[in-house]
């Protein structure tokens, strides 16, 4: 008698609730709309920290001394230049790439070029601190390359969040720009275990390295349903075009099953901590740039598919209004994504090795079983 694969229990798709594992890092209350990072609420930290000081918190677990933290500062500062090598592939490699597309190149890149007794040992904080300097860098390098610009000279007296800004637009920005993009930085540092987070762990424990660890992760923030949401927010708005607009053309997406991009979310039953707070600060960049529009269209449109689908919006419906203001071009919306979570991402991958267990789950097997071998010279069809 042909033996049949046992029934296994339930399939979960896309592992729906399923509880993976235990981690230290992130909390998120779905019910209640809470985010803590080591048990401190997103608000107080968007309020009062730096992206500096969560990474330090996300990597050590606690919230650095004042010298503690000035020292992080500092290394993250003297880490951001890219070997001349890694320098010269970006200004070889097309410029019309996808720009998430020359971020996974280039980070598994890099430590091909990391002479071994210069650079902090990749599978430990120091890789992290590597990584989280140099990407930045990156960024900045190839969207000089793309725009016919030379490399930009280092500013190690810049914050993480003011060097962003001026990798990507050759200025500084004011401080309440600069304010943006920190808290932006804070808000996308770590989100438990979403998509290339669980990706970087599931490399990570194989015992592959850090950085093959963040690539995956890289590659998996690229998709539209998880990094690249942010960017087709802007689109959306671009199609709406006036505010009087939204109702008709948020209903026709809805009537056609499409998914309005910046809401929904896979863990949050209410609003995202994180919109809340982005939603603010799409206002406060707005209104100093003398521009409401995309802040007016989006207060519309939530109002729309809330009315209409009880949905709610996610992290990524305000934070590509607020880079747009910044002066940033849409399609590096989910680099700067992977600019932050780069934070989030290694701090899982070293919890991984320190607790290390292969990710390895099952599937429910439907195919045939006991299938007779015909020889190819009798097959006809
Ligand atoms: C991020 O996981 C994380 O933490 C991710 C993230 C992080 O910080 O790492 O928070 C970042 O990825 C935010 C999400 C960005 N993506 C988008 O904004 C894309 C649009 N959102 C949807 O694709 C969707 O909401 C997901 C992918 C985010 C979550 O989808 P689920 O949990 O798989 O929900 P589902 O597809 O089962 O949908 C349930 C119902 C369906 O209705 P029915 O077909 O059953 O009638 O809700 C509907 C869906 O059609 N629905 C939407 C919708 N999201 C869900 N309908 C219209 N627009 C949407 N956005």
């Amino acid at each position: 008698m042909a033996s049949t694969p046992d029934a296994p229990a339930e399939v979960q798709r896309g592992l729906q609730d399923i509880v993976a594992l235990e981690s230290h890092i992130t909390f998120i209350d779905g019910k209640r709309g809470r985010l803590l990072y080591e048990g401190y609420d997103i608000r107080d930290l968007a309020e009062h920290s730096t992206f500096e000081e969560v990474a330090y918190l996300l990597w050590y677990g606690r919230l650095p001394t004042a010298e503690q933290l000035r020292d992080l500062e500092q290394r993250l500062a003297q880490l951001r230049a890219l070997p001349e090598p890694v320098g010269r592939l970006i200004d070889t490699l097309p410029a019309e790439s996808n720009p998430m597309d020359i971020l996974r190149t280039v980070v598994s890149t890099l430590p091909m070029f990391e002479p071994s007794e210069t650079q902090p040992s990749p599978n430990s904080i120091g890789g992290a601190l590597r990584l989280t300097a140099a990407i930045p860098t990156m960024i900045g390098r190839f969207q000089r390359r793309r725009s016919q610009l030379s490399p930009l000279k280092e500013r190690p007296d810049l914050s993480h969040a003011k060097n962003l800004l001026y990798q990507i637009t050759g200025r500084e920005g004011s401080d309440l720009d600069a304010r943006a993009m920190d808290v932006s930085l804070i808000l996308h540092a770590d989100h438990e275990l979403n998509a290339s987070t669980f990706a970087a762990r599931v490399t990570a424990s194989t015992l592959s390295d850090l950085y093959s660890s963040i690539t995956s992760a890289v590659g998996t923030l690229k998709g539209p349903l998880h990094g690249g949401a942010n960017e087709r927010v802007m689109e959306m708005i671009d199609e709406i075009g006036t505010v009087d607009r939204a109702e008709e053309v948020v209903k026709a997406k809805l009537a056609r099953h499409e998914r309005i991009m910046g809401f929904g979310h896979r863990v949050y039953k209410v609003e995202d901590p994180r919109a809340t707070i982005l939603r603010e600060w799409s206002r406060r960049v707005g209104e100093s740039a003398g521009n409401l529009h995309a802040y007016d269209v989006l207060q519309k449109v939530v109002e729309v598919v809330h009315r209409e689908k009880g949905l709610y919006p996610n992290v990524d419906l305000f934070s590509g209004s607020v880079y747009a203001t910044l002066g940033i071009p849409r399609d590096l919306f989910t680099p700067i994504f992977a600019a932050s979570r780069v934070a989030g991402w290694t701090a899982h991958v070293l919890e991984e090795y320190r607790d290390l267990r292969l990710i390895r789950p099952t599937a429910r097997y439907v195919g045939p079983v006991d299938q007779t071998y015909v020889p190819l010279a009798e097959r006809t069809a």
